[in-house]
């Protein structure tokens, strides 16, 4: 496995991420709902699935950057979930995943780590490939706004105490550079965001019946703003 941007930050991330608490019960619910085992695509430090874990649910978690899973092993086990989670070094394109699950989640923007529409095909193919009939597939993504970017391009902001970050958006590429600091770590990645509709369209081609598209993880109906979150099952 090539290294990972997340590598360098995978002490950072928890407390980076800290406020990111609104989409965690609902991804809870998901998979309380779907009842059975949980595939997390870009399972990171196991933000979602400890919780999930410690729901009841079993889940298999794979992730590009081995110190994600590292961290996230640990966590797990603090938590008394260590059974619960099974962790795998590995591309969400190419899952090293040979169950078949009730549901496959990607929360928190992974897919936008794919960089055009042959690498999110791939990826969504991919997900569909791990689906039972009927099981579903929820993940989230951004497209942000013009407000947004005019507000944060290029400024280094303090996102937690001792943690800044930086955006350095490309409107015409759609492209984000999201840079993060702090003192346990320090790192660069590449976002590409798309429009709303297009994922509609990616998800139709992969194989998939959009059966929800939410604002908000409230589920709230999409109305034109910056988060979308995805509902899909597999036709
Ligand atoms: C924003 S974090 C989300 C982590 C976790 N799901 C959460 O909600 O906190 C994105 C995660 O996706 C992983 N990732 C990015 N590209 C990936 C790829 N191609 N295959 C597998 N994991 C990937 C990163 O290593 C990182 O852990």
């Amino acid at each position: 496995m090539t290294k990972s941007p997340y590598d360098a930050i995978a002490r950072l991330y928890d407390p980076w991420s800290a406020s990111v608490v609104e989409d965690v019960s609902f991804y809870v619910d998901e998979a309380l709902a779907a009842g059975g085992d949980v595939v997390e695509l870009g399972v990171g430090t196991g933000r979602i699935a400890i919780p999930t874990a410690l729901a009841g649910a079993h889940v298999i978690g794979v992730d590009s950057s081995a110190e994600m899973l590292a961290v996230c092993a640990e966590r797990a086990r603090q938590a008394g979930v260590g059974a619960q989670l099974d962790l795998r070094l590995g591309d969400l394109r190419r899952p090293p995943v040979d169950e078949r699950v009730p549901l496959v989640t990607c929360p928190f923007r992974a897919y936008l780590h794919l960089r055009d529409d042959e690498e999110r095909l791939q990826a969504l193919r991919a997900a569909r490939g791990l689906l039972r009939p009927g099981g579903r597939l929820v993940f989230d993504v951004f497209t942000p706004s013009r407000e947004d970017v005019e507000e944060t391009d290029g400024r280094w902001l303090e996102r937690e105490p001792g943690i800044e970050e930086r955006a350095d958006w490309d409107l015409r590429a759609q492209t984000l550079t999201l840079s993060v600091r702090g003192k346990d770590g320090a790192s660069s990645m590449t976002l590409w965001w798309i429009e709303p509709e297009r994922w509609h369209s990616l998800l139709a081609e992969a194989g998939f019946d959009v059966l929800a598209c939410y604002g908000w993880f409230d589920r709230r109906p999409f109305a034109g703003g910056e988060d979308s979150v995805w509902i899909a099952a597999r036709r």
